[in-house]
């Protein structure tokens, strides 16, 4: 298992918050807080969440062969931040062609700010979750919007987003979550 850009990445985003998300699963609480092992990677972790506390973005990779833990370690990580607001989303092979699928997953949590955009976001944003028509959303636009919706939520308390499967993730939503969020991502 290989890792990278702990904590050191400037664009990068409680345990029953990232529940939401139902697709998949890391488990439950307390799948991850049981590890024993892995501790190069639960250091990273911890740095990963420490970071986010400081105020500052961080984004980690996690990447490993098939069944070797890397849903596990996402569990980890949401079992260490009941301090914060834990997000996620697991990749969908089926969904790959699906356009802002996954970015829809991630932020249906945050679409109560969607209202308090720029305008120019908001449309964009309105238009890729399909509800309001519009011509194509533009991409740039769409990211902007989702990293201002993330990191609104971020100032009143740190955001975790858990990326699983990344590889399943449609193109249009693999872009980075935003200030003083973190990500662990299984690809
Ligand atoms: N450090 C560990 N020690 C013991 N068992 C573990 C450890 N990490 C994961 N497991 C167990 O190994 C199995 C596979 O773990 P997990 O689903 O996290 O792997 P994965 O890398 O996400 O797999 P996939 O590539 O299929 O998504 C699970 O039953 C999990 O509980
Ligand atoms: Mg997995």
């Amino acid at each position: 298992m290989t890792r990278d850009s702990a904590g050191s990445d400037p664009a990068a985003g409680g345990p029953s918050s990232w529940l939401f998300r139902s697709r998949g699963g890391w488990g439950g609480p307390g799948a991850g807080s049981g590890l024993l092992d892995r501790q190069a990677e639960r250091a990273a972790i911890d740095r990963v969440l420490a970071s986010a506390r400081d105020g500052f973005s961080a984004t980690l990779v996690i990447r490993g062969s098939a069944g070797v833990g890397k849903t596990a370690l996402l569990g980890y990580a949401a079992d260490s931040a009941a301090d914060m607001r834990v997000c996620g989303v697991t990749g969908i092979e089926t969904e790959i062609g699906l356009a802002f699928a996954a970015l829809h997953q991630l932020l249906v949590p945050f679409l109560d700010g969607i209202g308090e955009l720029p305008i120019p976001q908001r449309l964009a944003l309105r238009v890729a979750f399909g509800m309001e028509q519009g011509p194509a959303a533009d991409r740039f636009l769409v990211g902007l919007a989702a990293l201002t919706l993330l990191a609104r939520a971020a100032e009143d308390q740190p955001v975790l987003c858990l990326i699983d499967d990344g590889q399943w993730l449609d193109a249009e939503s693999a872009q980075r979550p935003g200030p003083r969020c973190c990500a662990a991502r299984s690809s």
